[in-house]
């Protein structure tokens, strides 16, 4: 992806274009940084993973680990593959918690049926709709990807896909593949109306149809249009060194307010909220 957040114009295989200087930006550029940490943040919001327990999930097209970071911040763990040795590189430099795989989406998820509780992907299908090589087919690609991924998710599990399609047609074609191999789901697009911050995620669903949610930026009602405002200006709690206070005060609270406008039940905020227990004997 470009230091914009915006799809690369480039042709050619992936493993190409996310070379160690293409990889290196993942380490230094904070533009990019917080992109791919905000879409990854969306992208799990959108899973709708029960509160009650940590989840095991799939990052596919994981990268530099970016996006897995904020899955083992959320307290689930993951599995990440990614066909970039540079990328996984830096995963592994990184020190991130899941465990990395070095391999192609387009020959499937080589995964046990059911591994899996969910699976997020950032700007990496889009991908599957070029033909690299001689013997690649993409629609054959795709159909191999979705079937093997419905296959290695658990029953009631969702994928979203955040994805950047170059025009109607890849977005027909990888839709077409997704529903072929028996997802149900459809696209949720946040800020539809924002050239800049539109965003597509491609919300998939195993087993029964769920309500599809609503993109980001998409009423107009009073309290919608704040929701989307408040999501868009989120806070980022940072120390001096831009490093994240996790579980100070400010967190926690943003955090409740988060999960509040997800629909779930929340406590009400004390004077308590985010106060350090002290250990019980
Ligand atoms: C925008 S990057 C994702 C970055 C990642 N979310 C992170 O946190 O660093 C897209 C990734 O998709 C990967 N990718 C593209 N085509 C792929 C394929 N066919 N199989 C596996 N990974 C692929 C690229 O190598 C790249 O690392």
């Amino acid at each position: 992806m470009a230091a914009s957040g915006k799809r690369p114009e480039h042709r050619g295989p992936p493993e190409l274009f996310y070379d160690e200087t293409e990889a290196r930006k993942y380490t230094h550029n904070s533009r990019m940084i917080e992109i791919q940490s905000q879409m990854s943040e969306r992208a799990v919001e959108l899973l709708g993973l029960p509160e009650d327990r940590p989840c095991f999930l799939l990052d596919v097209g994981c990268g530099s680990g970016l996006s897995g970071d904020y899955i083992s911040e959320e307290g689930h763990y993951w599995v990440g593959m990614d066909i970039s040795p540079a990328m996984l590189d830096v995963a592994i430099e990184r020190e991130v918690e899941g465990d990395l795989m070095l391999t192609d989406m387009g020959q499937g998820i080589p995964f046990r049926p059911g591994a899996f509780d969910g699976c997020i992907s950032i700007s990496a299908v889009q991908w599957l709709c070029n033909a690299d090589k001689k013997t690649h087919r993409p629609p054959k690609r795709l159909y191999r990807f979705f079937s093997t991924l419905y296959t290695a998710l658990a029953r009631g599990a969702r994928a979203v896909l955040q994805l950047y399609p170059e025009n109607s047609q890849q977005l027909e074609l990888i839709t077409t593949q997704a529903m072929k191999a028996g997802f149900t789901g459809g696209m949720v697009v946040d800020y539809p109306n924002s050239a800049k911050a539109k965003k597509f995620f491609l919300c998939l669903f195993v087993g029964p149809t769920a309500v599809l949610p609503k993109g980001l930026g998409t009423e107009c009602s009073d309290e919608e249009t704040a929701q989307a405002k408040f999501i868009r200006e989120r806070i980022r709690f940072k120390n001096a060194k831009g490093q994240s206070v996790k579980k100070s005060r400010d967190w926690v609270l943003e955090k409740k307010e988060r999960r509040r406008r997800q629909g779930k039940e929340v406590r009400a905020d004390t004077r308590y909220t985010g106060r350090k227990r002290r250990p019980h004997f």
